[in-house]
């Protein structure tokens, strides 16, 4: 090899590792030895991997949880109390308020245990180990099988793995086998559920969702978006149904508090359980996502919004109503709209393309490679190019259908009771019945309005009809209003829809569920309203479904393909699963960045920032009242960072929804930070990841233990947990991570802060 190519192949190797050790990565903690140790400990981290997963020893993972399988939950004390965001709680918080005790809007505060709210069907699950299975679960698969055949050996293989797996496992553990890399490796999970998580505390919605939608998305950021719960188990500790009897769980790790706080530059870690990220598309996938897609969802919220915002303008009742919907509705409205102009200002299609470019090169050296992935990505420009039509088609069915006209699903849940009747009888109808009004009907006609609704769906049903690319998908609609090729009157169609069909009046549907099951159920069958609905759904599965499910499978089986393709042609880079839902760990430091040109958002918040944008009485920016008295006297206890209160900082750790309520740990292994969100210029961080402009939002530690102790008075809760000072304590040697238990009830804050659990980092 000559200089010149020896020079050229350092510099691609210095670009894709340093690129890597901005943030980018969410890794696999039992593979961290391996990939990430040296690189974290070079930015700062004092850990060794052992002390974040251990299968023998206590480690950090151990105080992390699956918390209701959407977010991440983190043990702060050696009570099973567990931290996460209160977005993250929010169904339980709202399921607790009534009138006389609206938590919601006042907070809430068990003072003692038995104070502390159970909830049903929430659980926080461990995860006991993880371990690499892809020699077992890929034995038998070659390269020239097809995808079925592929799979059908998979799915054999895995009965075989689980069952060696499940084998003296206690029933409380479960074993849950996931594909990685896109199905070129597999992973098996051990985990330990725990049913009993009872509501601990939770500030009022002015603390908690300060800023609401406004600020969703945003930095600088001023919420308190954080809620407390505790385990319970059994009288061996271990997992038990929720009963009086039950204790505090006692964990195998609970994460110290750092009182110290963080500074541009500190080290930080975010553990938890992230969603869905697709960071190895094609550019050709990225343009459609822009281009097509992302469109398409972001036009059909827009206009549901406008009509509901219009709505909660006029009417205080309809704004309490359809707050959390509207707030559901807009987040990720929002994030697509961040997505596509970051992807744009940062040019990741261009810079997409390049790779692309780099890989057609390398291939070009190796015959044996081309011969394997030469054709990949025209293959994929072909698949999605003709998948295009079905995947727009798909959205639209989505989102007006399935999402934003309201009483289509409640009209389709109909539809269960006629199964339930027709498969399983009175008996199987009377329970689906139950489940139903329960699970679903009930909270739905408590916030439902027909007439914002009836708006929505005439407007929404005239997008569907004008831009969704088959014509037969909206052939119900057309038979409705009497035409054929375009036109119509939607307002009129909606009105004949909402004013004939029983499910948008619950005085009405509480009838039809008054009555013996063969008459309720010759009533939905008669219902114009449900009868709409499954017209639209059988157009849609005949239409698009099929269709979109074969290139959609297509894709799948190139994108396995081709992830495995980046891996042998750019063998330097370290490549990191995209997330499933699996327990990831990343890391960076904390970090301002630049929005815009002659900008420059330093990284962390404080109070008076809150203050500058309170309005009083506005359902956003509103304050409670002790809050800012205890700013007027500047009365923030031990809390403080010089004098001032920080509320949010940033960093560029890389993270996604399923991540909010993921701890930030600083270099020790202290909580410094309760994660919740990202910054809206780096929201395409789910497909391409940007150093530059990717920032996650994390609630400051301090301003947690600020808020329940000065502001709601439940000091008890302090004396749980571990506080420490590891930036101002000079370091004793390691262990790094405490092995000895809290020692619980210790009423002394001040030799609490004297507790040294690291070394300390300036040195
Ligand atoms: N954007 C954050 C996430 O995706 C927070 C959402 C909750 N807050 C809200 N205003 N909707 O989950
Ligand atoms: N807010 C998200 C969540 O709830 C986190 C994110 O998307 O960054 O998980």
């Amino acid at each position: 090899m000559n200089k010149s190519i020896k020079l050229i192949k350092l510099v691609v190797f210095l670009l894709f590792t340093q690129s890597l050790t901005a943030g980018e990565g969410m890794w696999l903690p039992q593979l961290l030895q391996a990939l990430n140790e040296g690189d974290m400990q070079t930015m700062g981290m004092k850990l060794s991997a052992e002390d974040i997963y251990s299968v023998n020893k206590s480690s950090l993972k151990d105080a992390i949880v699956h918390f209701g399988g959407f977010c991440t939950a983190e043990v702060i004390s050696n009570e099973g109390l567990l931290l996460t965001n209160h977005h993250c709680g929010y169904g339980q918080i709202q399921s607790h308020t009534t009138l006389e005790n609206n938590y919601l809007k006042d907070g809430f505060w068990a003072m003692k245990k038995n104070e502390e709210l159970p909830n049903p069907g929430l659980f926080a699950r461990f995860i006991l180990r993880i371990e690499d299975i892809s020699e077992p679960m890929l034995a038998g698969v070659t390269d020239d099988m097809n995808s079925k055949e592929r799979q059908s050996v998979i799915d054999k293989n895995m009965e075989v793995v689980k069952a060696k797996y499940e084998q003296d496992l206690p029933a409380f553990d479960d074993v849950m086998i996931r594909p990685f890399y896109h199905g070129n490796q597999y992973f098996v999970f051990v985990t330990r559920t725990f049913n009993d998580v009872r509501l601990v505390g939770t500030p009022p919605e002015s603390i908690g969702k300060y800023g609401s939608d406004t600020d969703n998305w945003v930095w600088p950021r001023h919420t308190g978006d954080f809620a407390m719960f505790r385990i319970y188990a059994g009288p061996d500790n271990l997992p038990a149904e929720y009963s009086n009897d039950n204790k505090p769980y006692t964990p195998k790790h609970s994460l110290p508090i750092s009182l110290d706080g963080v500074e541009e530059g500190d080290f930080t870690m975010v553990f938890g359980f992230p969603g869905r990220t697709n960071q190895y598309l094609p550019a050709s996938a990225v343009k459609q996502t822009v281009e097509v897609l992302n469109p398409t969802k972001i036009g059909i919220r827009e206009t549901a919004l406008n009509i509901i915002d219009k709505f909660m303008r006029k009417d205080p009742q309809v704004k309490i109503q359809y707050a959390s919907k509207f707030a559901r509705v807009a987040n990720y409205w929002k994030k697509w709209i961040g997505e596509s102009q970051g992807i744009e200002a940062t040019d990741g299609i261009g810079k997409k393309l390049e790779m692309e470019k780099e890989f057609l090169t390398r291939l070009n050296k190796n015959p044996a490679q081309k011969e394997k992935y030469g054709a990949l990505l025209g293959d994929f420009e072909k698949l999605y190019n003709d998948i295009e039509p079905y995947a727009a088609s798909r959205d639209y069915y989505n989102e007006v259908i399935s999402r934003n006209i309201e009483v289509m699903r409640a009209a389709g849940l109909g539809g269960r009771l006629i199964t339930a009747l027709e498969n399983n009888g009175e008996k199987g109808y009377s329970n689906m019945k139950q489940r139903l009004i329960d699970g679903y009907y009930t909270s739905f006609y408590k916030n439902y309005r027909p007439e914002i609704d009836q708006e929505v769906c005439a407007a929404l049903l005239k997008m569907y009809k004008d831009n969704a690319p088959f014509k037969g998908l909206t052939s119900p609609m057309d038979k409705m209003m009497g035409v054929r090729d375009g036109g119509g009157d939607y307002t009129a169609l909606a009105k004949k829809l909402y004013s004939t069909s029983f499910f948008t009046k619950q005085a009405e549907f509480d009838k039809v569920m008054a009555m013996n099951p063969k008459d309720a159920v010759a009533k939905i069958k008669g219902d114009p309203l449900y009868a709409f609905m499954s017209d639209m759904k059988a157009v849609y599965e005949d239409i698009v479904e099929p269709k979109y499910k074969e290139y959609n499978d297509q894709i799948s089986e190139k994108q396995r393909l081709y992830m495995k393709a980046l891996m042998e042609v750019f063998p330097e880079k370290r490549m990191y699963p995209d997330a499933n839902s699996t327990m990831r760990f990343t890391y960076g430091k904390v970090n301002g960045y630049t929005p815009r040109d002659a900008v420059y958002y330093r990284p962390v918040t404080y109070l008076d920032g809150a203050m500058a944008k309170y309005k009083p009485g506005d359902y956003e920016f509103d304050m409670p009242a002790k809050l800012i008295d205890l700013y007027n006297k500047k009365d923030y206890g031990q809390y403080a960072d010089n004098g001032k209160m920080p509320i949010c900082f940033i960093g560029t750790n890389h993270t996604t929804g399923g991540n909010s309520g993921s701890p930030a740990i600083d270099a020790h292994g202290n909580l410094i930070g309760l994660n919740f969100d990202r910054a809206w210029e780096g929201t395409m961080s789910d497909i391409n990841y940007d150093p530059s402009i990717c920032r996650n939002i994390m609630v400051d530690a301090r301003y947690i233990l600020f808020i329940v102790d000065k502001f709601a008075g439940a000091s008890h809760l302090i004396y749980e947990m571990n506080l420490v000072n590891p930036k101002r304590m000079p370091a004793p040697t390691p262990p790094i991570i405490s092995k000895t238990p809290i020692t619980k009830g210790k009423k002394s804050k001040k030799k609490k802060k004297m507790k040294v659990k690291g070394p300390n980092p300036k040195m």
